[in-house]
């Protein structure tokens, strides 16, 4: 059966009062929108944004998923993992969505994906990079690398790049990505002959760090891995160097937000950490997003809005595919509480899950996106460093058995082939795993 006279009888749809309402497709999104991660969730909302009105527009084969409208209710979960549960909880029972979309933080999917699993509605986190999220079961995908390659990245960086040998490990109790990656950190850290002199904890929302920072300056170590997210992070780089230490910090993805600057001033300035993408990649994909949500947000988008954007565009293609086949396409837009309608609407959700199982080779923003056995995406990380103006390129580690990527070229960068070496710190040991250091360019 062609699509077109599907269409043509498909635009209204008979909801249970017997009135009828306009066919929409509706996706849940659940984030944090306010709290102590609210960039995070804000950012992602604007990447879905971008995403959803790309999808919708009539130039684009008709607009929406086989002609019909995208609708995307967001609720709020101020952060907290309780509230995530409830935000799912109420998506769930009020929207009959058809996939949902969230969450950043790996506490807060943890505490929703067991909801969703066993709803069987598939969830794509744009961004949690805890091990244990995607194995909450076979509906829930991510479109973002995992800790144990993250944690890597930062150990390499901090024993190859900068040539550290002893640093202090700071965590959040609270929050299962930082205590997983900090544990990833020291393995892969000692493994190379690091070493971690101190680690202390704290939780979430606390912001007096000096008990902990007073025992972790007294062990001496070159640097402090600081494993949590961007609101804490300032507050102990700023609490770290009133108490006088002077060594680096490093950290990962959670530092990812304009607000770690304004929190941590000066001192957080000079901190390098991995992310998901650089907005000095040349790529066209990357400089051709950056531009299209210039235009929309008037400011630059941070990798958490690269994530949602890829993630919603994943998503987006997978329903289109699946959309081929009438009967999936009417299941998504149908809303109705019928035995027959939960029937097929769960096979249309089977059918979406085993889609997005095999997505291969996806152009992503946040560089290609392939999804593994375990609804993993292998990809390369980034590693910029803190600056006033934002975060800066430093370079870019890609996963086992891939080719290591070329940085990309800065035109307005000053010619400075040695820039990444700091004369000051120790001789760089000799890192088998690390890619080769290019040779400097001579001038033609
Ligand atoms: N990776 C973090 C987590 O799992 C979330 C995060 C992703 C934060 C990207 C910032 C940027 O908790």
């Amino acid at each position: 059966m062609s699509l077109v006279p599907l269409l043509a009888l498909g635009f209204l749809t008979a909801c249970p009062g017997g009135k009828e309402e306009p066919k929409e497709i509706v996706i849940g999104e659940y984030g944090s929108l306010t709290g102590t991660a609210a960039t995070f969730g804000l950012s992602t909302k604007e990447g879905i944004e971008l995403a959803t009105d790309e999808e919708n527009d009539v130039t684009n084969n008709g607009g929406g998923i086989a002609g019909v409208q995208i609708r995307v209710v967001v609720e709020d979960d101020q952060s907290k993992p309780e509230e995530a549960a409830t935000a799912v909880n109420k998506i769930l029972s009020s929207d009959r969505p058809v996939a949902v979309l969230g969450e950043v933080s790996s506490s807060r999917s943890l505490a929703a994906a067991p909801l969703l699993q066993r709803a069987s509605v598939p969830m794509i986190s744009p961004s949690s990079t805890n091990e244990k999220v995607t194995l909450v079961g076979d509906y829930i995908f991510r479109v973002c690398f995992i800790d144990p390659f993250q944690g890597e990245a930062i150990a390499k960086f901090a024993y190859g790049d900068k040539g550290l040998r002893k640093v202090a490990i700071l965590e959040d109790v609270k929050n299962d990505y930082s205590v997983g990656l900090a544990k990833v950190f020291t393995e892969n850290f000692t493994a190379m002959g690091g070493e971690i002199v101190g680690q202390e904890a704290y939780s979430e929302g606390d912001f007096d760090f000096k008990a902990q920072l007073t025992n972790l300056i007294a062990k001496q170590p070159e640097a402090m891995i600081l494993t949590g997210y961007y609101t804490e992070v300032g507050l102990i780089a700023r609490q770290a160097r009133e108490l006088g230490f002077q060594g680096l910090f490093l950290g990962g993805d959670g530092w990812d937000s304009e607000k770690l600057v304004e929190n941590g001033k000066d001192a957080i300035v000079g901190g390098f950490y991995t992310s998901h993408y650089s907005v000095d990649d040349p790529e066209p994909v990357v400089q051709d997003f950056i531009k299209k949500y210039e235009a929309k947000f008037h400011k630059k988008p941070d990798g958490l809005a690269a994530l949602g954007y890829d993630a919603a565009k994943i998503l987006y293609m997978a329903m289109d595919d699946v959309a081929k086949d009438p009967k999936m396409a009417a299941a998504f837009a149908d809303r109705s509480s019928t035995p027959a309608g939960d029937a097929t609407r769960l096979a249309a959700r089977a059918a979406l899950r085993d889609r997005l199982a095999i997505v291969k080779d996806y152009p992503g923003v946040t560089g290609n996106i392939t999804i593994d056995k375990d609804r993993n995406a292998e990809k390369p990380a980034v590693v910029v460093e803190v600056t006033k103006e934002g975060p800066k390129f430093v370079s870019k580690i890609s996963p086992k058995g891939t080719a290591p990527i070329a940085p990309p070229v800065d035109p307005a960068a000053p010619a400075d082939p040695a820039a990444p070496v700091d004369p000051a710190a120790a001789p760089a040991p000799v890192d088998p795993t690390a890619p080769a250091t290019p040779a400097p360019a001579t001038a033609p």
